[in-house]
Parts: C-alpha cells; sequence; structure tokens
C-alpha cells in the first residue's frame, strides 16, 4: 500500500503535478520506484525493467535513467557531460565540480591514493583487523556491522587523514552521524543534528589546520595546508573543509557496506561461501564480484554540457541522465548470467561500482585493500559463520547496505 507521504515524496523529486494513481506514475516511470520501498528493498528487478524501456529511458521531465552498461560507461567519461553544479557553493567539493576546479583539487589528493601508495597501508589494515577480529565473542551472537565492518574504515581514514588520536573518538562519531545523510534526511531533528555535526567537523577540521600550520607534518591534511599555505590558489581556504569532510564520509560510508553486502552475498551462496573458506587467497576476487554484485554506491549522474550523443543517440544540453551503477552491473550485454553471484567470474572488475571517467573514486585502491584484509580474515578465522537473527538494511537506496548485521561464531 502506498501511502500519500510516499506520492507526495515522488512529485517533489520530479517536480511534476501528478494527476495519476502511483500505479499508474509507476508503470510509466519505474525509476521512481529506486526512490521508494521496493527500491530499496530490491533494485535489481527495477533496474531490469529500466533495461527493458531502452539504453536510455527517458523520464517525464525530459531527462534519462540508464541501467545499460556501456551507457553508463559512455556517459561517465564523456566529456560532453559534467556535474553541473555551481562549484562556488562552500559546502562542495570533488564530488560536486566540473573542471577546471575539479581538476586542481583532485591532484591535490589524488597522489595520497594511488594503487602504488597504498599498499603501504596494508599491514596497518591488518593489525586493525587482528585487533576487532580478537575482541568478537565466539558461541554468541554479534552485530557484524558495528563489531567489524565499520570501525575499520572510520581507523583507516582517520589514519590517513591524520588526525590526532585526541579528537579520533568524536571524529569518528561525528563522521558516522554524517554519513547517515547519504542515506536522506529522515526528519527535521534529522537535519537541524546533521547541521550541528558539519559544524563540529568544521571546527575539528579547522583546529587541525592551525595545528598543522605551526607543526607541519607530512600527512594528508598536512600537504592540503601546506598547499595552501604555498599557493592560496591550489587549494583555497573554503575549499578545504569540504574536501577533508568528503574524504572521510566517503571513506566511512561506503567500505563499511561493501564488507557488509558482500558477507550478506556469500553467506547466501553457500556454495560460494565454501569455496571461499577453502581458498581464502581469493579474497581479492572476492571484492571484485561483491563490488559487481551488490555495490554500496547504486547511482550517479551527469548533465549534458552541450547537445551530444550517447550509444548515437541524442541528449540535449541541460538534460540530466541517471546512471545506474547498480543496474550496469547486472546487464547481460556486459556480464553472463548477471544475477549469479560467482566469485570466479572472470569480468567482474569491469563492474561500473567506483564510477568512471574523471570522477572514478579516488579512493578505490584503498577500499579494496580494506574489503580484501577484513574479508580473508572472515574467512579464514570464521569458516563456520552464520546469520543469527533479523537483518536491518540501511535507509535510503542511493547507499546500499545492511546496518544491523547479527551473526554467530559457533565455539570452535
Ligand atoms: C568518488 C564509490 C570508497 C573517496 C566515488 C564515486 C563512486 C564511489 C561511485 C563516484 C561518484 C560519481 O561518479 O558521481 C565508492 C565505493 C567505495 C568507495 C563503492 C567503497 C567500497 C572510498 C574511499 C575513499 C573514497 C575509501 C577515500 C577516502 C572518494 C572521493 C570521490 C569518490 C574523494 C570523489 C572523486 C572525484 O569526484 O573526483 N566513490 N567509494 N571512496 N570516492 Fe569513493
Amino acid at each position: 500500500a502506498i501511502g500519500r507521504q510516499q506520492l507526495a515524496f515522488i512529485k517533489e523529486l520530479y517536480g511534476t503535478r501528478l494527476r495519476i494513481s502511483y500505479h499508474a506514475y509507476v508503470r510509466r516511470e519505474p525509476a521512481a520506484l529506486l526512490h521508494l520501498e521496493p527500491g530499496r528493498q530490491d533494485p535489481y528487478p527495477i533496474y531490469r525493467r529500466i533495461r527493458e524501456r531502452g539504453v536510455l529511458a527517458p523520464t517525464p521531465l525530459g531527462n534519462y535513467v540508464t541501467a545499460s552498461h556501456a551507457a553508463c560507461d559512455e556517459v561517465l567519461r564523456s566529456r560532453s557531460f559534467g556535474v553541473g553544479q555551481d562549484g562556488r557553493d562552500a559546502q562542495l567539493s570533488l564530488l560536486d565540480l566540473d573542471p577546471p576546479d575539479h581538476t586542481r583539487l583532485r591532484r591535490l589528493v589524488a597522489p595520497d591514493f594511488t594503487s602504488r601508495k597504498i599498499p603501504a597501508f596494508g599491514p596497518r589494515v591488518q593489525a586493525v583487523v587482528d585487533d576487532l577480529i580478537r575482541t568478537v565473542p565466539r558461541d554468541q551472537p554479534f552485530d557484524l556491522v558495528s563489531s567489524l565492518a565499520a570501525p575499520l574504515p572510520i581507523a583507516v581514514i582517520t589514519d590517513l587523514l591524520g588526525i590526532p588520536d585526541a579528537n579520533a573518538e568524536e571524529f569518528a562519531m561525528h563522521g558516522t552521524r554524517f554519513g547517515s545523510a547519504l542515506g536522506g534526511i529522515q526528519s527535521i531533528a534529522h537535519a537541524r543534528e546533521l547541521a550541528a555535526t558539519r559544524a563540529r567537523l568544521a571546527e575539528i577540521f579547522t583546529e587541525i589546520f592551525e595545528l598543522r600550520r605551526q607543526h607541519p607534518q607530512d600527512d594528508l591534511i598536512g600537504r592540503i595546508v601546506a598547499a595552501n599555505e604555498n599557493s592560496p590558489e591550489a587549494v583555497r581556504p573554503e575549499e578545504m573543509v569540504p574536501l577533508c569532510t568528503l574524504l572521510l564520509i566517503a571513506g566511512f560510508e561506503t567500505t563499511v557496506n561493501l564488507i557488509g553486502n558482500t558477507v550478506l552475498a556469500l553467506l547466501s551462496h553457500p556454495d560460494q561461501w565454501r569455496l571461499f573458506t577453502e581458498q581464502p587467497e581469493l579474497a581479492e576476487q572476492v571484492v571484485e564480484e561483491g563490488l559487481r554484485y551488490d555495490p554500496p554506491v547504486q547511482r550517479t549522474g551527469r548533465v549534458a554540457m552541450s547537445d551530444t550523443e550517447v550509444l548515437g543517440r541524442p541528449v540535449a544540453k541541460g538534460q540530466f541522465v541517471m546512471t545506474a551503477l547498480g543496474g550496469a552491473n547486472r546487464d547481460p550485454a556486459a556480464f553472463d548470467d548477471p544475477d549469479r553471484f560467482d566469485i570466479n567470474r572472470s569480468n567482474a572488475n569491469e563492474h561500473l561500482s567506483f564510477s568512471g571517467g574523471i570522477h572514478y573514486c579516488v579512493g578505490a585502491p584503498l577500499a579494496r585493500l580494506e574489503a580484501a584484509i577484513a574479508l580473508r580474515a572472515i574467512a579464514t578465522e570464521f569458516p563456520d559463520l552464520r546469520e543469527a537473527g533479523k537483518r536491518v538494511r540501511r535507509p535510503g537506496s542511493l547507499i546500499r547496505g545492511i546496518q544491523e548485521f547479527p551473526v554467530l561464531v559457533p565455539a570452535a
């Protein structure tokens, strides 16, 4: 049963003055379902319906949605598309910027995240994972998310940014709260809490900037501060807090869900789980198939900056194309038997879960490293892991993940 509130939500979303029933509307516009409960529970059949409507499915407002791998890939890589936001909004950073501002800031942080630099974090990641694994109770249920999946990326990104230990705990709390906004604002009280959180995070970052100015240090924040001191044109003062905030929540709210979603896929496919526990060295492959099968970031989108084409179909300047990354990953034109979870799939890494083109996830090597180490440890240490209670999905459908995941490790 669809309530008045949900209908109002769709109207707001699409800016349409609807005079038809919800059901008639969804028949005409399946992509709307992505934003509602069916999209949160299981978006994959919806992507199939969108694909059935064509490579570029038109929306009532004159935009497009695509769940085609080839079309998503082309849109994300095309120079004719951009994010089309006003870069002068001080709250925005990389994700919401077009060149040249995007290029300038990306150049500043990208060197810290390359696949050449990131493996050096392996021992640190392993140490955090070992610690977490040690504290997990045997023979009684625990929450996989709060005990393992969430604390790992928090510890790692806090380290990488160079957050002083004294701030680490408060930082983790605010970061988690702020990241929850990615699932959508739940209420006015939630919106107020987020504003306060954002303000407090900005305060902490500003204090750390000051600290680094007085005592330069070779960590990511230290380098951002130094770049600003050398040339205010490399990174403007007002860009520094949004950039650090983005790095923080992008690292918090995605990797946790990659670990959770992949463990769920493994436990739901006992043959794949058994295979993995017997060959934990498959961890990297498991991560790629986990990313493909149930990605933490389900969609993004771009605006045509000029009249252009996607796979030969015309798109006019100003039209928006929603790229359903989770749908692209299940496109039968790109993956054989795409709804099957197969950790031996040879081309799993062709997924679009980290997007593509200039906004390709800067944290991809780090996310892959963290997830591989965590999953390998789980498979090695807990081969008898099983579900032990009711799972709770996180709110919203843009970020897909499990919020509470009760599991049990039987005593040996
Ligand atoms: C961008 C996914 C982990 C930092 C993106 C985008 C996606 C994504 C889809 C691009 C969105 C778009 O094209 O509009 C993921 C997933 C992760 C993950 C699925 C984990 C499994 C991380 C980590 C970090 C990070 C660990 C680092 C701290 C960023 C940043 C951007 C980004 C800074 C913006 C890049 C730009 O606009 O140039 N991520 N991410 N991500 N990600 Fe990640």
